[in-house]
């Protein structure tokens, strides 16, 4: 039912000497007898010949309040004025409910209010969508009203356990000796892959501050202090391109440790996860798998990769080194892989189905996919008569493929190749439904390069953040030959969601210079914008390493939520605005004039 204004009957009264006495969801048989006064939100009301019974919540949930005219003439007064999502005040006593009243289905059900008073304390319009109808509802039009869609009991829920989830990540923390230390939100740049968001600064005409992409040097900073063990649950900004697990300001737990190898960082967050895992009811394992980051890729395409089903790749580049056919061939001749993805019982994806493949890759650069059913009889492809018999069972010897299997194959430069084949993977897990409910499987990527090279940019590029450390043994290597070079570099994977990356830091000035130059970034451009660093790091600054959880993308995979927007209780749209509070907005002329901002667009 919904709601209408009150009736002018009946006035609005303020909360007067009444005090809450309870809340609604959490009264029980062995509460009856006692006088209580509750306070909360009309769920729902039904007129029954004479009675009214009032469903009133709260965030712990809906109790039944009965209102008799025999009982509280005035409290039933003020029964009848309710409206759905009026808020109300109500004393009475709470009784057993006889067995045939009895309402299994809430908690609650056992007892119920008898009211002798009580207070409209607020009245509300009919809302622009009924709340346990919401699901239906455009997101757009929930977001805009994203107070009335936080009423909803289920959202609750999923914010009640982000705080759980942050108050024993904090107990965790503090019981091994980290402490919880703040950085500042007005900062200067911090590179991590995103643009910054810039504030300008008025008393400095001209200057600007950027808000931290996260606080990586000043928890580095930290340690150069001395303070040992950082952490802090903190908010991040980042103007990237957004997706259902990206938002341009997001939480993370972020820690930092000196004098700590990558597996004193990996067992530390282990911990934080079991504790996680504890309070969502979710198994976590006594040991993380390990892969490397050249077996992640070599095995599923990419280096966050989803381990709930199998479907993994092969290269078959050596099988086919020789071979005539064109396709694999030209690719093979300009650097490139072949490489295939194995499906066992093939016959599940229809011919219809494998013609639609290559609009699948296709965003990813790929030309096409050849495909093969292995039937008893031999090849069924498009592309059998291309290639010899020793090639075919080549192919076959190297990704182990048996009758019934449908091989898809892909040739192109190694990263087309494996991210249209990762991409291909999960693809066809959703379709075919391969991914059981209800496994976690969580893994560590290590060994990852320091460096790739950026064909936009020509130039290397830090695959993490330029303030990782390379591994010892490779120090030697980093001018001669930087493509090899491994980082002290790890990065935690959730059923193939990224949830955290970190690494062991560089802490001598002159090899956090080597890496600068490295990157192409000038020495004067590093003295410029890190040369508190390097100098910071001049002073004794010890070993140290640490890592970043996404602290909304591990409450999204805990809750089974699809999206941050739903464990971010104010969030941001695709186009990075907030419906709620249409930001960001124009501001006035004479706001910019101050700040010396001339608008070009
Ligand atoms: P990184 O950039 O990998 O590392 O970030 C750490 C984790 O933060 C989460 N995350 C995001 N969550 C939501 N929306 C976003 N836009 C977003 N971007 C990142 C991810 C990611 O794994 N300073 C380093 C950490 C370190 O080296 O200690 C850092 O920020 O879950
Ligand atoms: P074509 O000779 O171009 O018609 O290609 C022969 C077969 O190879 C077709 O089934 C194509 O879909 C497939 N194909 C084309 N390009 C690629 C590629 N880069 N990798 C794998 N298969 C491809």
């Amino acid at each position: 039912m919904q709601g209408q204004e009150h009736s002018e009957a009946v006035t609005l009264m303020g909360l007067g000497d009444w005090v809450r006495s309870h809340s609604c969801g959490t009264l029980r048989r062995e509460h009856a007898g006692q006088h209580l006064t509750l306070m909360g939100w009309v769920d729902g009301c039904r007129d029954h010949g004479g009675l009214v019974f009032v469903d009133l919540r709260d965030r712990t949930g809906v109790v039944q309040v009965v209102f008799d005219p025999a009982r509280g003439p005035e409290a039933f007064a003020v029964a009848e004025a309710l409206r759905n999502e009026s808020v109300v005040g109500v004393r009475g006593v709470l009784t057993e409910r006889s067995p045939d009243t009895v309402n299994p289905n809430i908690p609650t059900g056992e007892v119920e209010l008898v009211a002798t008073e009580a207070r409209l304390l607020n009245c509300s319009r009919p809302l622009p969508f009924a709340l346990d109808a919401a699901g239906e509802v455009a997101e757009a039009i929930r977001l805009k009203y994203r107070y009335l869609d936080l009423r909803r009991p289920q959202v609750q829920q999923r914010f009640l356990f982000r705080h759980r989830l942050a108050k024993a990540v904090r107990d965790y923390l503090d019981s091994e000796g980290f402490l919880e230390l703040e950085t500042p939100f007005l900062t200067r740049s911090t590179p991590e892959g995103a643009r910054d968001y810039l504030v300008p600064s008025r008393v400095n005409p001209g200057k600007f501050y950027a808000l931290p992409q996260s606080p990586q040097l000043f928890k580095q900073l930290f340690m150069v202090s001395g303070f040992d063990r950082y952490f802090q649950i903190v908010r991040c900004f980042r103007d990237e391109d957004l997706r259902a697990d990206r938002q341009p300001e997001f939480t993370q737990i972020d820690l930092e440790m000196s004098f700590a190898r990558p597996e004193d960082v990996m067992g530390i967050t282990e911990g934080i996860l079991r504790v996680a895992c504890a309070l969502a009811g979710v198994e976590f394992p006594d040991t993380v798998r390990r892969l490397s980051y050249e077996e992640a890729i070599a095995r599923y395409g990419i280096d966050r990769p989803d381990l709930r089903f199998g479907l993994e790749l092969t290269d078959v580049s050596d099988a086919v080194r020789t071979t005539e056919f064109k396709v694999f061939r030209s690719a093979l001749d300009a650097g490139g892989i072949v490489k295939v993805l194995r499906l066992p019982e093939g016959e599940r994806l229809s011919r219809r189905e494998l013609d639609g493949l290559p609009a699948i890759v296709g965003p990813f650069g790929a030309k096409g996919v050849a495909w093969v059913r292995l039937q008893s009889d031999g090849w069924q492809s498009p592309i059998a008569k291309f290639l010899s018999g020793q090639e075919k069972a080549a192919i076959e010897q190297s990704c182990g493929a048996q009758v019934g299997d449908l091989l898809l194959f892909l040739a192109d430069s190694p990263k087309v190749a494996n991210e249209s084949l990762a991409h291909l993977r999960l693809h066809l897990a959703q379709q075919l439904q391969l991914i059981p409910p209800n496994r976690w499987e969580f893994v560590w990527v290590t060994d990852f390069p320091l460096v790739e090279w950026d064909n936009d940019e020509q130039r290397y590029v830090a695959v993490h953040h330029p303030f990782t450390a390379p591994r010892e043994e490779d120090w030697d290597r980093l001018e001669a030959d930087p493509s090899k070079v491994k980082a002290l570099a790890y990065d935690i994977v959730l059923n193939g969601t990224e949830l955290g990356g970190g690494s062991i830091r560089i802490h001598r000035p002159d090899i956090q210079e080597r890496v600068f130059r490295l990157l192409g970034i000038s020495e004067e451009e590093a003295r410029e914008k890190f040369g508190f660093l390097l100098e910071a790091l001049s002073y004794g600054a010890p070993p140290h390493g640490g890592i970043a959880l996404g602290f909304d993308r591990l409450v999204m995979l805990l809750t089974g939520a699809q999206s941050l927007r739903d464990v971010i209780a104010f969030p941001k749209t695709q186009k990075a605005t907030c419906l709620l509070t249409n930001a960001p907005s124009e501001v006035d002329a004479k706001q910019l004039r101050e700040l010396g901002i001339k608008i070009a667009v």
